[in-house]
């Protein structure tokens, strides 16, 4: 049994939070993962506020736990309806990154509704605790999807001591021995996208799955960096073309509309025979990412191994 203020927070049993991941993380998987004891998460990336009030109706017919839902938080017309339907349907936590929370965190407090900040520096985890976040989320460049420029290492290194918010350390984390080092850095859990493309509940077009399962640890990539944007996941022609594009100079518009629309793309279709739909995106912590199986295996897996970790650790400790 591991006990944290995250899971205390969140009144969940394990301390793993699911990344929220557009287009794939739907109420299927969120409410495996919530079943199973962990915090399952909707991601609401690139939907709309009827997707967002079925998905999470549907979710709460699949599942009595606790589940959130992911919002991006950069200006758009879209998000305000998005966050009215939030706060309409109910759930029990939001995370929330790429823009400003502050002007959020009031309402989603006022309805219950538990705040998550996904950072990427240390500045920006003061300035969410000073305002209110329930807690956090440092997710690290080891990271599937967009990235900052941090690892998961130097965050937890620099942001722990910082805080005293719930932490839940992102990044690379896909199996037992990272929860345990996490917990004894000083965080109160993770969160794990990577892994979960590989639960049998997974949405994501099954080609996915099994260019995961095949690939190594150098097939990790990073697109995007010339734009402040990168994006992390598989080579291939796909993204080989992009950072040729990104060498040769290429306008940072033309590479906006090269990567525009290709996350659904490949959540929907794969990346195609010829590999031009787009990138898988995972993070680079691949080598142990090889089998599919349910949500609720993922997580026994998790917790008995960093469970056992933690029980011998004391061993290196001599009197
Ligand atoms: C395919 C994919 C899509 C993602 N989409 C989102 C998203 O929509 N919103 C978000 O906050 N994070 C997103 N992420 C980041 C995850 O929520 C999570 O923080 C990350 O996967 C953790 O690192 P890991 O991939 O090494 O487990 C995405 C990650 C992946 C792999």
């Amino acid at each position: 049994m591991i006990k944290t203020k995250m899971t205390e927070l969140l009144g969940i049993q394990y301390p793993i939070l699911m990344g929220a991941m557009a287009w794939i993380t739907t109420a299927g998987l969120t409410a495996a993962v919530s079943n199973a004891g962990g915090a399952g998460v909707l991601g609401a990336g690139g939907r709309d506020e009827e997707w967002v009030r079925r998905e999470i109706r549907k979710t709460k017919t699949l599942t009595d736990k606790p589940f959130g839902i992911n919002l991006s938080l950069q200006t758009t017309p879209l998000r305000d309806k998005l966050v009215e339907a939030i706060l309409a349907e109910g759930i029990d936590f939001v995370t929330l990154g790429a823009g400003d929370p502050r002007p959020f965190l009031p309402r989603f407090r006022e309805a219950g509704i538990k705040t998550i900040c996904i950072v990427p520096n240390t500045k920006l985890a003061k300035r969410m605790e000073a305002c209110g976040a329930d807690m956090l989320v440092i997710e690290g460049m080891e990271s599937g999807g967009r990235i900052g420029n941090l690892t998961t290492m130097a965050l937890m290194t620099n942001i722990l001591p910082e805080v005293s918010l719930p932490v839940a350390a992102a990044g690379g984390i896909v199996d037992g021995r990272g929860l345990a080092a996490a917990l004894i850095m000083g965080a109160d859990g993770v969160q794990m996208g990577s892994r979960f493309l590989l639960a049998s509940e997974c949405g994501s077009h099954p080609s996915n799955a099994q260019a995961i399962v095949a690939a190594s640890d150098t097939d990790s990539v990073t697109i995007g960096w010339s734009r402040g944007k990168g994006l992390r996941g598989l080579k291939n022609p796909f993204a080989e073309e992009y950072l040729s594009m990104e060498v040769s100079g290429v306008p940072t518009e033309t590479l906006g509309q090269y990567v525009n629309g290709c996350s659904k793309r490949v959540a929907d279709l794969g990346t195609g025979e010829d590999g031009k739909n787009g990138i898988v995106q995972v993070g680079e912590s691949l080598e142990p990412l090889k089998k599919i199986q349910p949500a609720a295996e993922i997580i026994r897996e998790v917790m008995e191994e960093a469970e056992t970790l933690l029980k011998r650790a004391p061993r290196f400790v001599t009197e």
